[in-house]
């Protein structure tokens, strides 16, 4: 940590309820909007830093947004006698979310295309957290296909975007392009720290990670689930304010702080655990990867090897999900995974009327960067009726929290009222 920025966040001890916001100015007239939202933002009790970028520093002094934002202004990636070379690092460790605003056609484009050429670009590459982009451009440059298809290539990638409003813009024009003003820009921050207690008064229960079917007692079968995918959903659910119960195949990541963890081996145990703990559960998120076979006898030592080939007799573990649907109330939402490596939507349909899901999660691990041991998944959503969302790459913590929002709109339409 020698010299680096972050050391003073590491000693930093944030307020209860408050955020650290990164906010990114880019070089547009709509920058004199981003002090006010600076000044909203702490006034709201969040921690604020700015990166101004060189164009945006045209616009607004680093002075004035350092005097809001109670923070030094980062403005250049290399800067003489500074020692932190790896602030686009720590900035990112940093954030909780980043916001651009203005955010301008040359910064979408960056960002879509993932060049990395300043401070800002750099920390959005290094980014883990939800980003936020208010545009603000010329009607002409907004409407232009190239930023429309950078947008929306953002939009799958999960980045949010408030605004552009139709209004006077700074050429004289009217038409789209036009900054959210820094009240709707909070607002929307906000909402999105928001999903923080959207799950106040419901309980959610979340599996993570693979069982393993004990051979002997060295050995097991198992697979190559990290648990990560269960571990971000039970993590954002707990932050959203769900009561969390978590029951956990064998994993070696550090566990979140949930309401409480059921640590589990086998099929069997994890079969246990989730039936015993399913009363009264709002939603069942099973994204553990359960056996589906063990060994039929556990040898009581271990096995030694023998010439020529060994036959290992396997049989049938229970499906949990199905017990469970089976069990649950039809008022629990139900969310069940389908890992494929071919045919994805397909198979991952049928898993969600066999087991009679409200939704399931189809993803394609054999895709790079996706499924088991990666920290970004490329899935789809699948609902019974037919809908499908199909995301683009991501970062688990980000599918997490689309999940999240999903499962939270089927629990409302199973209460009273609520249109199921
Ligand atoms: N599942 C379960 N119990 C099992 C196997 C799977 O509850 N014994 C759940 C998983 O947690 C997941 C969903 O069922 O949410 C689909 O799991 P998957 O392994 O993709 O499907 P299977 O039904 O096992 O089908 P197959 O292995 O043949 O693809």
């Amino acid at each position: 940590m020698e010299g680096k920025v972050s050391k003073r966040d590491m000693e930093h001890r944030k307020t209860p309820g408050s955020a650290h916001i990164l906010v990114g100015v880019t070089g547009s007239i709509a920058a004199y909007k981003a002090a006010e939202l600076v000044r909203l933002l702490r006034r709201r009790k969040h921690e604020v830093r700015v990166i101004l970028t060189a164009n945006g520093a045209k616009f607004i002094t680093a002075e004035t947004l350092q005097t809001l934002s109670g923070n030094p202004v980062r403005c250049e990636m290399f800067a003489p006698n500074r020692p932190d070379t790896l602030e686009h690092i720590s900035l990112s460790d940093w954030a909780e979310i980043l916001v651009v605003a203005p955010a301008t056609a040359n910064i979408i484009g960056k960002f879509a295309n993932g060049i990395a050429d300043d401070l800002l670009s750099t920390t959005f590459l290094s980014c883990d957290c939800p980003v936020v982009l208010a545009p603000a451009m010329n009607v002409r440059m907004y409407e232009k296909r190239v930023v429309q298809e950078n947008i929306r290539k953002l939009q799958r990638l999960g980045v949010r975007f408030v605004g552009p409003q139709e209004g006077e813009l700074a050429s004289g024009a009217t038409g789209k392009g036009r900054m959210s003003s820094p009240e709707e820009i909070a607002e929307a921050v906000t909402f999105i720290l928001g999903r923080v207690g959207d799950f106040e008064g419901h309980k959610v229960l979340v599996t993570a990670g693979p069982t393993r079917e004990m051979i002997d007692p060295v050995r097991f079968i198992s697979n190559r689930s990290s648990g990560r995918m269960g571990l971000a959903i039970a993590e954002s659910a707990a932050r959203r304010g769900a009561s969390v119960t978590l029951v956990c195949g064998p994993i070696s990541l550090p566990l979140p702080s949930v309401s409480k963890v059921v640590n589990v081996v086998s099929a069997e145990e994890m079969n246990s655990a989730v039936l015993d703990n399913l009363t009264g559960q709002d939603a069942l998120i099973m994204a553990a990867a359960v056996s589906d076979y063990r060994p039929t006898q556990m040898a009581q030592h271990k096995i030694k090897k023998a010439t020529g080939p060994m036959r290992l007799t396997l049989q049938r573990t229970d499906d949990v999900i199905c017990q469970a649907r089976k069990k649950a109330s039809p008022k629990t939402v139900i969310v069940g995974f389908a890992a494929e490596t071919e045919n994805v939507i397909e198979n991952a349909r049928q898993k969600l009327s066999a087991k009679g899901l409200d939704l399931i999660v189809a993803n394609d691990v054999s895709l790079p960067d996706s499924g088991f041991e990666a920290k970004t998944n490329v899935a789809a959503l699948i609902w019974p009726d037919g809908d499908i969302v199909q995301l683009e790459k991501m970062p688990k913590t980000e599918l997490a929290e689309r999940i999240l929002d999903a499962v939270l709109q089927l629990i409302h339409s199973k209460q009273p009222g609520g249109g199921d």
